[in-house]
């Protein structure tokens, strides 16, 4: 049985899931919630799907153990591989997961051009495709890799010159072409700036973090789960890299 004191896990393969994390703190500051991000295996993105399963299983046992009343997995990817299995194994629980925010896209930009920047895997797996298919006679949808942004956002470089000469080649082909680009990688809203400009300022940016903080709210609500005591943050990390529980702090502030 939960308790509304129990935690609010929150999971990502690295720093990327504070983006979900810093809504669901504006939308419930005083819940306790637990972060958990596995840099020490990220990126998790051009892992085999076997792969960021086992990880994500693994990291969920983890933090289910120390007493949760929900799992916020806020990494597309890992989503993507293991929401079926999670919820399988923990009926109990509330598990929330994040998905590409095209639905926001069909509904703001009807008959409209959208980008889908993601990792490989979150682009491959079948539930991209179901997904897509929901809305393909809502929109055009132009699937746009981007392998190593991860990576950069890891390195604390979101904002730098690297990330700008990674995705200027990338996104040059969709300048002042695209409604919308949907940010379908809980990384990528910290390179949001750069994107932005790339882009063009016409490209709406739209991320799943609100969304996934609406629904995580929604939930607990229904099952009498609200927490609005004193609220706590735990930030913890697989990496041996002390610097990586700073950062996610740094780009909490963001
Ligand atoms: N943050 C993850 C996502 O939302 C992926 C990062 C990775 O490749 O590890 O998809």
């Amino acid at each position: 049985m939960s308790s509304k004191r129990d935690y609010i896990a929150v999971f990502d393969s690295g720093v990327g899931g504070i983006s979900v994390l810093r809504e669901l703190l504006k939308l419930m500051p005083n819940e306790r919630y637990l972060y958990f991000g596995d840099s020490a295996n990220a990126p998790y993105g051009t892992r085999p799907t076997g792969e960021v399963r086992a990880l994500t299983l693994s990291a969920s046992e983890k933090l289910m153990a120390r007493g949760c009343k929900a799992l916020v997995v806020a990494c597309n990817t890992a989503t993507a591989a293991a929401i079926h299995e999670l919820r399988e194994i923990y009926p109990d629980k509330i598990i929330i997961g994040i998905e590409p925010a095209l639905k926001v896209a069909a509904d703001h930009f009807p008959g409209g051009e959208v980008g889908v920047m993601a990792t490989p895997v979150t682009l491959r797996e079948e539930k991209f495709d179901v997904l897509l298919h929901r809305f393909t006679d809502a929109c055009t949808v132009h699937k746009i890799p981007a392998p190593g942004l991860v990576q950069l956002v890891e390195q604390g470089k979101a904002e730098s010159e690297e990330t700008q000469a990674l995705l200027a080649p990338l996104l040059a082909p969709y300048r002042d072409k695209l409604c919308a680009v949907v940010l379908g990688c809980t990384h990528y809203p910290f390179a949001a700036p750069i994107i932005q400009r790339l882009l063009g300022e016409k490209t709406a940016l739209l991320d799943g973090g609100p969304g996934t903080a609406r629904q995580t709210r929604r939930r607990l609500e229904a099952e009498g789960l609200l927490w609005e005591g004193e609220g706590e943050l735990v930030i913890e990390n697989s990496s041996d890299n002390n610097e990586m529980i700073a950062l996610c702090k740094k780009l909490l502030r963001t």
